[in-house]
């Protein structure tokens, strides 16, 4: 039998019509499985986190906000929370090593102090519980702000005069000018410096926040299992993990000794001294993680890239191709939230000098 030209036609393009149908309601289906997947593994970033054993207020936000930027109660006058946790360089200071009070280097690198209320843990250790707790110790830190103790800061944020901003913040106490409010302080400040990304618009159900390549990345960093440690809403930062599941990791990073860790950087075991510690580190959170170069515990390796590699060998013995590694890279970027407005504008401090003879 011949089918006449014309049937034949509308026979192939009917086939075609139905096939192009059927690879939209594909790819549409494939685009909400992804979603779905997504969804089940990262949740979108709140506004603020603030919880009832701090609550929070306008003033205690602005006292923070002053001490966060405040060098005067450093033992050199030039060290600040915003000293390693630079607004130009989204929340960290683009260092390998940060450098501490009176140019002495730290054996680790800075992580952003963007969304970190919301990590298990404080630090690569995980040896400060809460926000509260690191702000409160780093004033008294040989080599943050080398203070003695907390009576010689007190003793300096009384003469600096922030006697009343203290009291407009903690308005019950007979005198707010104390170590634990300074933490408070820093804490409440803290607690509102969330950068909500693209990546949340797509968790919201917006597809088309991120891009094709982003999308290939995000479907790659869940399929090769970097998801089993990175997840939540942080992406990351939820649980400690090993450093080098397959080789030592100083062979794939470089990574020097550090005389005042004795050695290699062993992670947790620093902090507990148990065993099982050893190499073991915070799993980092990965939002912002394309705006704070370079990456891991000591800055060892320079480009985001070359750490997406080090991280598939060393933590799943994986070789990926350079094509999913750029669409891996393509996702973390998708990951970069804007610098909070708060943060970006610098505060005027209480007006006094500084004796640095
Ligand atoms: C001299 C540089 C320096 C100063 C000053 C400094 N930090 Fe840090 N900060 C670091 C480094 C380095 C780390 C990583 C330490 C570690 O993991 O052992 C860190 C870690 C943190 C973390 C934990 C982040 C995470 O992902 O675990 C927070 C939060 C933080 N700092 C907030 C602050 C606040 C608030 C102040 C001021 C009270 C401050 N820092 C002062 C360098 C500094
Ligand atoms: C078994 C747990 C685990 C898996 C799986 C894992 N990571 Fe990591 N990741 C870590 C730990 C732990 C660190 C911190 C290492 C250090 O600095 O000491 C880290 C650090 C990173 C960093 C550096 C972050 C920074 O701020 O310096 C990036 C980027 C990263 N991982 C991406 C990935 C990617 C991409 C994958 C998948 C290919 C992946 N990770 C798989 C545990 C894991």
């Amino acid at each position: 039998m011949t089918i006449p030209n014309k049937t034949r036609l509308l026979l192939i393009t009917t086939a075609l019509l139905a096939s192009i149908a059927a690879s939209v309601v594909n790819a549409e289906d494939t685009e909400q499985s992804l979603l779905a997947r997504a969804r089940s593994l990262f949740k979108e970033l709140p506004d603020s986190i603030h919880v009832d054993d701090y609550p929070h207020s306008a003033a205690r936000v602005a006292l923070g906000k002053s001490l966060f930027f405040e060098t005067r109660v450093s033992s050199d006058g030039r060290m600040s929370c915003a000293a390693c946790h630079n607004p130009s360089y989204h929340g960290a200071d683009s260092l390998a090593l940060s450098v501490g009070v009176h140019g002495q280097k730290l054996p680790r690198n800075a992580p952003t102090v963007f969304n970190t209320p919301l990590l298990i843990a404080q630090h690569y250790g995980g040896n400060r519980a809460s926000v509260e707790e690191q702000a409160y110790k780093a004033l008294i830190s040989p080599l943050a702000y080398g203070n003695a103790n907390f009576a010689q800061a007190e003793g300096k944020l009384r003469a600096l005069g922030y006697a009343k901003m203290f009291e407009a913040a903690f308005p019950n106490e007979q005198d707010a000018i104390t170590a634990e409010n300074w933490a408070t302080a820093i804490g409440s400040f803290e607690r509102t410096l969330m950068t909500p990304a693209p990546f949340d618009a797509y968790l919201k159900g917006n597809t088309k926040a991120l891009s094709t390549e982003a999308k290939l990345g995000l479907e790659k960093f869940i399929s090769t299992g970097c998801a089993g440690c990175h997840n939540g809403t942080t992406v990351g930062g939820q649980s400690f993990q090993k450093f080098g599941l397959t080789e030592d990791y100083w062979l794939a990073t470089g990574s020097k000794e550090m005389p005042l860790l004795k050695g290699r950087d062993k992670g947790r075991y620093h902090d507990t001294s148990k065993d099982e510690d050893l190499y073991v580190f915070k799993v980092p959170q990965l939002r912002n993680v394309a705006m704070t170069p370079p990456y891991f515990h000591d800055g060892s390796v320079a480009k985001l890239d070359d750490a997406v590699r080090v991280m598939a060998r060393l933590q799943l013995g994986k070789k990926l191709s350079d094509e999913d590694v750029a669409h891996i890279v393509a996702f973390l970027e998708s990951l970069s939230g804007a610098v909070p407005a708060q943060f970006a504008s610098v505060p005027a401090l209480p007006v006094a000098g500084f004796q640095n003879q």
